[in-house]
């Protein structure tokens, strides 16, 4: 039976494949080590599970309002006004299952067929798929010959009559870059400039540093809150992944128009989920904290491992936690009499030789490069890394 070009043009998500390939060696028995997932291996908070289990002793088993309870919206105006002194009313916050699905709303409100959206590379597997499945058309600024930095000169020359929107992350996944406060005015400029709208994903906003600071769009350029819509959620700094709760802040009028596409989409995102995560956002900071130093300590980990390694060029990620690798200078070179011949290659050869599991470059526009989540343990860093260097001091030309 014929399938939609549109089904036909979309790939999976890389990260996903990468994550089932290495699961399927775990349970062949392989020793795996998984740098695939950008998942963190700690408990969801403590005041989230006694949230859900208090929620479901008291029935709340049942449909909520599509754009999230009260209680969470309030719980997360809450938050932005603590964190960043920002004032949203609950009316300008939709609750989704995951921040994934409010990105995908966010264009699919924004974005007519043939609208453009500014995006800078390398960039998360997911968005350009999701333009894509708006009709929509990513423009892309590659920023790996810039220190992952998008330069404004280059922005600018980017934007056409059909530009609708900026995507900003950072933290970014899959580079680790942090944006300061001059890069993101610059970018709220152009914005403004042209009339556009700045999608803010800013997930990662609890996991920077080295001292680097995340800085929030709209708290920099208040007068850019009417046109940022902004991505965030519980899943990476509260490892709460599997719970699927994220939530976009914005101005009431686009938040309720995702708001009537969620409603036909999936509904509420699960009540009990939105109960633990009013017990994460209320009762879970120090857990935060203490999540965000052994994530600290990992990243200091894995930066010294790497910068120790031949033939990879690589920049100490400042935030998320990923460390992007450049492994252009391998390409071409064989591994036990096998070329690589690029990071997809690459990666398998990596898996299959070394049962080191990461995500190539070309999943996040990156060709070339290739993406270690070092959201594991230390010990399985430190083992993963021996391997990963083993293998770089095999490769011959
Ligand atoms: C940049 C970025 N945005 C959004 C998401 C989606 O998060 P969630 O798991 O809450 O859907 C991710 C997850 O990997 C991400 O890396």
């Amino acid at each position: 039976m014929k399938l939609s070009s549109r089904a036909m043009k979309m790939e999976p998500s890389a990260t996903l494949a990468v994550t089932a390939k290495a699961k399927e060696l775990k349970r062949a028995g392989k020793p795996v080590i998984s740098f695939g997932a950008g998942e963190p291996d700690f408990a969801s908070p403590p005041a989230a599970l006694e949230a859900a289990r208090a929620a479901m002793d008291r029935g709340e088993t049942h449909y909520t309002p599509g754009s999230g309870i009260v209680e969470l919206r309030e719980a997360v105006c809450g938050y932005y006004q603590d964190r960043f002194g920002l004032s949203y009313e609950p009316t300008q916050v939709l609750v989704g299952s995951g921040a994934k699905p409010l990105v995908y709303e966010a264009f699919s409100c924004i974005l007519d067929p043939g609208d453009e959206v500014l995006l800078f590379a390398p960039a998360w597997v997911s968005y350009v798929e999701q333009i894509r499945l708006c009709d929509g058309r990513e423009v892309v600024v590659d920023t790996a010959g810039t220190d992952y930095i998008p330069r404004l000169e280059d922005v600018r020359r980017a934007v056409t009559d059909r530009t609708r929107a900026i995507l900003i992350n950072t933290p970014c996944n899959p580079t680790g870059v942090v944006y300061d406060g001059d890069l993101l005015r610059g970018l709220a400029a152009i914005a403004e400039e042209h009339d556009l709208w700045i999608i803010f994903d800013e997930i990662y906003e609890r996991l920077t540093y080295g001292g680097k600071a995340h800085e929030n769009l709209v708290a920099l350029v208040p007068e850019a809150k009417e046109r940022t819509i902004v991505i965030n959620g519980v899943s990476k700094a509260f490892a709460m992944t599997g719970w699927r709760i994220g939530y976009a802040l914005g101005p009431k009028a686009v938040m309720d128009k995702m708001a009537a596409l969620q409603g036909h989409l999936t509904s509420n995102a699960c009540s009990i989920s939105q109960w633990a995560s009013v017990g994460a956002l209320q009762g879970a900071d120090d857990d935060v904290r203490t999540m965000h130093a052994a994530f600290e300590d990992r990243r200091n980990l894995i930066v010294d491992r790497l910068l120790a390694m031949p033939h990879i060029a690589f920049a100490p990620p400042e935030g998320a936690f990923y460390a992007f690798v450049d492994v252009r200078a391998c390409l071409g070179m064989k591994h036990d009499g096998q070329s690589l011949d690029d990071d997809v290659t690459f990666c398998s050869r990596l898996l299959e030789a070394e049962y080191v599991a990461a995500v190539p470059g070309s999943a996040f526009l990156a060709p070339g490069f290739l993406r270690f989540s070092y959201a594991n343990a230390k010990e399985e860093i430190e083992e993963g890394m021996k391997r990963f260097h083993r293998f770089l001091e095999q490769l011959r030309p």
